[in-house]
């Protein structure tokens, strides 16, 4: 067993914010995975490199660097030594990365990378395939969900709150199309770990759903 908590999930279930929230509280550090397949994907975009090209990726793979560096206690992602944070999150990258996410080259790389990290810190990991493939070990595994309907909505009101003109049906069925690709992939296809816990946060606030995750990694649930 080593001291983690994996958790994985479809796109918009609220990881991310949950594990910040709970690695806080239990003095654990984030690593938040998907920035790395971003990185990737950011790396294919300068490079003019096709996200479906995999040879041509595996080819090239050998020359970047991921690396995952924290600056006042906020992950960064460094490409080759440049600091590709803020260029992760649109999405343009987040499609991209849905491809590259694909070959196995580029989870080799990834994962390997993961494990590391998980070996010299107390991490809460997030991810698809945390709990099955990267961390199959880990102290709690966490499958956190939402309805595709309440994920859709959660998005549309960030993005609105941004001033950022959109469309919520438009942002449903590229939901639908991104939890599709991710469950039916070949490579470590998003699904819960026999042992996970699953976590179905439509229902609930981001407070609670920490809360839970806190009371089941302290073994008071
Ligand atoms: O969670 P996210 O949207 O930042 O992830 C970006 C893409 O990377 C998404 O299509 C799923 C993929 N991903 C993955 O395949 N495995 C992970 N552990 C994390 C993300």
């Amino acid at each position: 067993m080593i001291d983690a908590i994996a958790i994985d999930g479809p796109a918009g279930a609220g990881k991310s914010t949950i594990a910040k929230m709970a690695a806080k509280e239990l003095d654990m550090i984030y690593v938040d995975t998907g920035a790395m397949y971003r990185a990737i994907a950011v790396w294919t975009h300068d490079e003019n490199i096709p996200p479906d090209a995999e040879e041509c990726i595996r080819d090239r793979l050998d020359s970047v660097n991921v690396t995952i560096t924290y600056k006042d206690s906020q992950q960064r992602v460094m490409l080759n030594d440049a600091d590709v944070t803020d260029r992760l999150r649109d999405e343009e990258t987040g499609r991209r990365a849905s491809v590259v996410s694909k070959h196995r080259c580029v989870r080799e790389k990834l994962v390997s990378l993961q494990q590391e990290l998980a070996k010299s810190s107390r991490v809460i990991m997030d991810g698809r395939d945390i709990g099955t493939r990267v961390l199959p070990e880990a102290r709690l595994k966490i499958f956190l969900t939402a309805s595709a309907k309440v994920r859709a909505k959660r998005r549309f009101d960030e993005l609105k709150e941004k001033g950022v003109e959109c469309d919520l049906d438009t942002i449903l069925e590229d939901i639908k199309k991104r939890d599709f690709a991710d469950e039916t992939r070949k490579e470590s296809p998003l699904k819960p770990a026999e042992d996970a816990v699953i976590v179905d946060s439509s229902e609930m606030t981001q407070e609670e759903v920490a809360e839970t995750i806190i009371r089941l990694y302290s073994g008071k649930l």
